[in-house]
């Protein structure tokens, strides 16, 4: 046993199949409190909104890498953590991003996305036009990790990789709204434009734009209604 383990031993971790295990606790509670507690957790959560309408009010870098430390505790295939978290402050990338945003966009509003799609959106109000861009202080750019590459520039697997970066980009938004900030999930398609101006390797894949910031001083979300339990579970008991 090597003496870091057998210092994690010490603190209550023990050796299972040859790897070490710590000891988890967590608090539990009584059913009342469970309930009240969940409860406010969704009356809480229910209370986030996607706004398109950004203050440039500077945020603190030292609050975005708290927000980036949430959102990496995600749950991940092989905990293998396949996500970067480009974050964008400089003017000057922001405008290219804009830029190339807008040129995609424009295109997907005239003619790629097709009637149906456009009427979906329509109670949404959006277009191709994407100010917020260049106004948010911060741009969150997650890109996914298709494959590792070791030192020998071997490809080494990662798993789930949709499914683990999703996460990651839900507990981001809950940590963004938990800080009493605004954010928009946004998906610029194609969006390879990204992974050029950013100059990410070839084993990254953008996943999500999200600007972060401060709320504009007066925002209009769309009104919504969001589907109830009935519609969204099936109970087999
Ligand atoms: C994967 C994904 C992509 C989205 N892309 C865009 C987008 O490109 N532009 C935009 O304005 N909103 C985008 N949205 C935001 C949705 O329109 C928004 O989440 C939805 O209308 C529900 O509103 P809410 O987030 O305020 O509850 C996207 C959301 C998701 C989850």
């Amino acid at each position: 046993m090597t003496s870091l383990a057998k210092k994690n031993l010490m603190k209550d971790s023990k050796e299972i199949n040859g790897f070490l295990h710590d000891r988890y606790e967590r608090t539990t509670y009584e059913v009342p409190e469970m309930l009240q507690r969940s409860k406010a957790f969704y009356e809480w959560l229910d209370t986030r909104r996607t706004v398109r309408d950004f203050s440039d009010k500077p945020i603190p870098k030292a609050v975005i890498e708290q927000l980036l430390l949430a959102a990496s505790t995600a749950p991940s295939g092989a905990h293998k953590q396949p996500w970067t978290f480009c974050v964008v402050a400089n003017p000057d990338l922001k405008k290219q991003i804009r830029i190339e945003a807008e040129k995609e966009e424009y295109e997907s509003y005239h003619g790629r996305m097709g009637e149906e799609w456009l009427q979906d959106l329509a109670p949404i109000g959006t277009d191709w036009q994407k100010p917020f861009l260049e106004i948010a202080p911060y741009l969150i750019v997650i890109f996914k990790r298709i494959y590792e590459l070791d030192e020998e520039q071997n490809k080494q697997n990662n798993y789930y990789v949709n499914e683990s970066v999703g996460l990651a980009a839900g507990l981001l938004l809950a940590a963004i709204h938990e800080a009493g900030l605004v954010a928009l999930t946004h998906t610029p398609s194609p969006m390879n434009f990204l992974s050029k101006i950013l100059a990410r390797p070839a084993n990254e894949r953008p996943f999500l734009l999200i600007p972060v910031g401060y709320p504009a001083e007066e925002v209009y979300v769309p009104q919504l209604t969001r589907k109830k339990l009935p519609d969204i579970s099936v109970f087999y008991e």
